[in-house]
């Protein structure tokens, strides 16, 4: 039997991650949206896309949460995203509330799903999302690491001119400005960037990492990319269904890790049927530990701030 998978949110991320997971054949997908014939309009233009792609995985659209029964997994792309000159954190009243009345209805029609959660700012949604689903930290997982990891790689695999088959990269923290990518950690055919390039290089293309998300906000001035983001959900997404133990750096719920508690903050993790399978605990550099506490810290600010939220 094929697995299931739901897309909460049929705009650009959930539509794009929809058409990325039936194209792959990884399941048959059921895409939800507020708005009445959007997801139902995007997944019938899909699936007559399907004999032309080649594909027999079966789409359907949806506005209540009926159709999603039984999902072994959800994405949430439910929400607003940023515009020219709004940050992340600037979206946390809004897309609280959605992520609240769209997890609460996931978590009822599919009690067993594995939750990926890409609404922003992602890892305070995170918190949401196991709050209001009450499920156990392993299957409420953020997407970020690999995106923001997707961006330094294909940066360094064009500064070096090389394949971007080449390159692995690794970044850690939250889903923001203060992330962390780690040069130490990312290589170039299995050879550390470090041997690669000046550290004055390495630091702009880092830089660049930082604000990879809004140089494209800048850029499309009506949203912000989806294209990447679809793409890194729906690797976290198959690596759970295939049971394929892919190490990905993912916003996970920390309890002692990296000394951090009671947070959710993008750390290596091993993927497989059950969710987050084992977190990676990496030797930090005292600076890169520094770091990492920095990001914590801005996560936990938007986690107090929602506190006093009604
Ligand atoms: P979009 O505006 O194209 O799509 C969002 C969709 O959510 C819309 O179709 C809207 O109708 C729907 N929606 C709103 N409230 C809803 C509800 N209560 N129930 C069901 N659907 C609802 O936005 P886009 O570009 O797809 O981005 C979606 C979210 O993902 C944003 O919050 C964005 O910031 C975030 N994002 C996160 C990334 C990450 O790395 N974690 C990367 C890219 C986007
Ligand atoms: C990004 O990094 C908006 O979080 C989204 O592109």
């Amino acid at each position: 039997m094929k697995q299931k998978v739901t897309v909460v949110g049929a705009g650009n991320v959930g539509a794009t991650a929809a058409q990325r997971l039936a194209e792959k054949e990884l399941a048959d997908v059921v895409l939800i949206d507020i708005v009445e014939g959007v997801p139902q309009g995007k997944s019938l233009d899909l699936a007559q896309a399907a004999p032309i792609e080649m594909h027999d995985s079966h789409l359907a659209g949806a506005n209540d949460y009926e159709a999603s029964t039984g999902s072994d997994i959800v994405i949430i792309t439910a929400g607003i995203p940023r515009k020219p000159g709004m940050s992340r954190d600037d979206l946390l009243a809004t897309n609280r509330a959605i992520m609240k009345n769209v997890v609460g209805q996931v978590a009822r029609y599919s009690p067993d799903a594995i939750l990926i959660i890409v609404s922003n700012p992602l890892d305070a949604m995170c918190h949401v999302a196991m709050e209001e689903s009450g499920f156990p930290k392993n299957r409420v997982i953020g997407m970020a690491g690999v995106l923001d990891s997707a961006r330094f790689r294909a940066f360094i695999a064009a500064e070096l001119s090389v394949s971007v088959e080449n390159v692995q990269a690794m970044v850690l923290g939250g889903h923001g400005d203060t992330m962390v990518p780690l040069p130490r950690f990312s290589t170039v055919a299995g050879i550390p960037v470090t041997e690669w390039m000046t550290p004055e290089r390495i630091e702009a293309l880092v830089a660049r990492t930082r604000s990879g998300g809004a140089e494209i906000v800048g850029l499309l001035k009506t949203g912000s990319a989806y294209y990447a983001p679809a793409s890194a959900a729906v690797e976290m997404a198959e690596s759970i269904l295939k049971d394929k133990k892919k190490i990905l750096p993912c916003a996970a719920y920390l309890e002692g890790e990296y000394g951090l508690s009671g947070l959710f903050v993008g750390v290596p993790v091993k993927l497989g049927q059950n969710g987050i399978e084992q977190i990676i605990s990496l030797r930090l550099t005292p600076e890169e530990q520094k770091a990492l506490e920095k990001s914590a810290a801005a996560v936990r600010e938007l986690v107090e701030a929602m506190k006093k939220m009604t």
